[in-house]
């Protein structure tokens, strides 16, 4: 068999062009979604995130403002700039880039985060809300690999979902969406006793760990839908996923590309979740 390739590019595109309709629904009122990303200190790889999340916001016609500042913030400055930009009328989607610098304490930044605004669904009411079935703001990387399955017409429940990670950015929230969608889920860690065990009885397979390539084709039920989180520069410089994509590609029944599958999805779904937090502002 070989797989059906889950094109993340072409549905980010598709699901960007839905969201702008709403967007200008908006306004057409007089409202601009808002998405204000703050970045603390000069990691690389955080630095291309949050000016891809801004020029995302460009192309849509959203406003956004990029808050850039310096690696010694302190925590308390950091989390004044937080409760500025909470009462900021014209902000309605809040982030912080993690992760932030070590003396500040990422809990707290989160928590500061005022839950209408917490685009990226990290907030301890937003989790607990999709916990309990009442989702707000789903967070973006699962919300857009989810999106990605829909899409895809991959049948989902009554299905054996595995997800190998339990980060709360993208294993956890992913295990919980599909438990929504009546998934059987289970979640595996580094720690799994014989992960192959699992991994091979898994219908949707969501790979999550941060190790290259780990996933091989023999370690894969044909036919499953295999989604591969991972992003991992190569020392030639290449990008790969955590799954072995040319292993695993002739027994799965669809699996995403790295790149070019869920990664441009995370920042679709975060122009989604700010427009819907604009809708919420204005009581639609
Ligand atoms: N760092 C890695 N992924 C994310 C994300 O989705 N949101 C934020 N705020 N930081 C991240």
């Amino acid at each position: 068999m070989t797989a059906r390739i889950i094109d993340g590019k072409a549905i980010a595109q598709e699901v960007r062009a839905e969201w702008k309709v709403r967007a200008d629904a908006l306004k057409e009122r007089g409202i601009s979604p808002g998405l204000a990303v703050i970045i603390v200190g000069e990691d690389p790889a955080s630095r291309v995130y949050v000016g891809n999340k801004v020029k995302a916001c460009a192309e849509l016609g959203l406003y956004s403002e990029h808050i850039a500042l310096p690696a010694d913030t302190s925590e308390a400055a950091l989390l004044a700039k937080i409760a500025e930009l909470n009462a900021d009328p014209k902000i309605h989607g809040l982030l912080v880039q993690l992760p932030v610098p070590r003396h500040i304490d990422s809990s707290k930044v989160i928590e500061a985060i005022s839950p209408e605004k917490d685009v990226d669904g990290f907030n301890p009411i937003n989790v607990g809300a999709l916990s309990t079935g009442n989702m707000r703001f789903a967070p973006c990387t699962p919300f857009g690999a989810m999106t990605l399955l829909e899409k895809a017409g991959v049948p989902i429940e009554g299905k054996h979902a595995v997800v190998i990670g339990r980060s709360n950015i993208v294993g956890k929230p992913m295990a919980m969406l599909l438990l929504q969608a009546n998934a059987t889920v289970t979640i595996c860690t580094s720690k799994t006793v014989d992960l192959a065990k699992f991994t091979r009885d898994a219908d949707i397979l969501v790979v999550a760990t941060g190790k290259p390539k780990m996933i091989t084709g023999d370690m894969i039920k044909p036919g499953a839908a295999v989604i591969d989180v991972g992003i991992n520069r190569m020392a030639d410089g290449k990008l790969c996923g955590d799954v072995d994509f040319e292993s695993a590609k002739e027994v799965a029944g669809w699996i995403t590309p790295v790149p070019g599958g869920v990664g441009p999805m995370t920042i679709t779904m975060l122009i989604a979740n700010t427009v819907q937090a604009a809708e919420r502002a204005a009581g639609l």
